[in-house]
């Protein structure tokens, strides 16, 4: 995916995913005034959100790989007011740009452990980075149920090698981001904890959350005509097709949901 449709998915995707990423990110209690890392920041949503938490006095590096979404970031940061509070960095989590010991705490959300990348590697740059006694904090989308009415093509569409990237079939199960809490043992973190919260929209949809829920459609499940079989494929295109008459999010009591999780830790010491 280019850069720029890349942006415009996460812009198209914060109105589902908002309220459960602040409830997440309230769960931390991150200290007012304390400073901290957004590793793999994309353009900065939660950087905003993590600002405010830590209040004028606190500070968020939003930390990414990409150059265009870091450009992306500035911007919105520099309209919302908040460049003081937030700056960017471009820099690869699996080697961060930062001394030992820099932050009070770091987040990642849908990057460290769900990035196709070893996630070993990456929690410990985080941790190496945080202080003692510090929070790490991994969050990623963990499931959804959003094809009410339909279990069967709903679970064959989730057994794709979409359905279940980035994962994927043969991989160790120890690399599957639900067994984080693993990882934070392996590192020796401190009280590691897990929580997955809940989230549902209901009809009839906002142009918003329906805008939404169609790139969810399309991110989840890209090669549904490669991978189902005719008879599955005829009612995935009649239920998920914009422009079919049984399109399911017209269904006016339409309901989805979807979860996250979180994995997040003390680093020792
Ligand atoms: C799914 S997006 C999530 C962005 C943001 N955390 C959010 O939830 O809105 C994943 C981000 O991780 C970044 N990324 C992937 N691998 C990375 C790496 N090795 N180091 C830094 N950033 C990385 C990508 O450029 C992308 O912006």
């Amino acid at each position: 995916m280019d850069a720029g449709s890349y942006i415009q998915s996460l812009l198209v995707s914060d109105s589902l995913r908002r309220s459960i990423i602040r409830e997440m990110v309230e769960m931390l209690r991150l200290a007012k005034g304390s400073r901290g890392l957004d590793a793999g920041c994309g353009i900065g949503l939660q950087c905003r959100l993590l600002a405010e938490e830590v209040g004028p006095s606190g500070h968020v590096t939003g930390l990414d790989v990409s150059a265009e979404m870091l450009a992306y970031g500035r911007k919105m940061v520099d309209e919302a007011g908040m460049s003081g509070q937030v700056s960017f960095r471009e820099g690869d989590v699996a080697s961060l740009p930062f001394d030992t010991n820099t932050f009070d705490w770091a987040w990642s959300a849908d990057c460290v452990g769900y990035a196709p990348m070893e996630p070993l590697p990456l929690l410990r740059e985080l941790a190496r980075v945080v202080k003692p006694g510090g929070t790490v904090a991994i969050a990623a989308w963990s499931s959804e149920k959003v094809l009410p009415g339909y279990p069967r093509l709903e679970a064959r569409l989730g057994a794709t090698p979409a359905g279940i990237a980035p994962f994927s079939h043969g991989k160790r199960p120890e690399l599957h981001f639900l067994r984080a809490l693993g990882w934070f043992r392996q590192l020796g973190m401190e009280e590691s904890k897990a929580r997955t919260l809940a989230d549902s929209v209901c009809g009839p949809l906002n142009d918003d959350t329906r805008n939404a829920l169609l790139a969810l459609f399309d991110m989840r499940w890209p090669n549904a005509s490669a991978e189902l079989s005719s008879c599955d494929l005829a009612e995935f295109q009649r239920l998920c097709l914009p422009d079919s008459p049984d399109f399911i999010l017209n269904v006016p009591d339409y309901h989805a949901f979807f979860t996250y999780t979180m994995f997040w830790g003390r680093v020792p010491g």
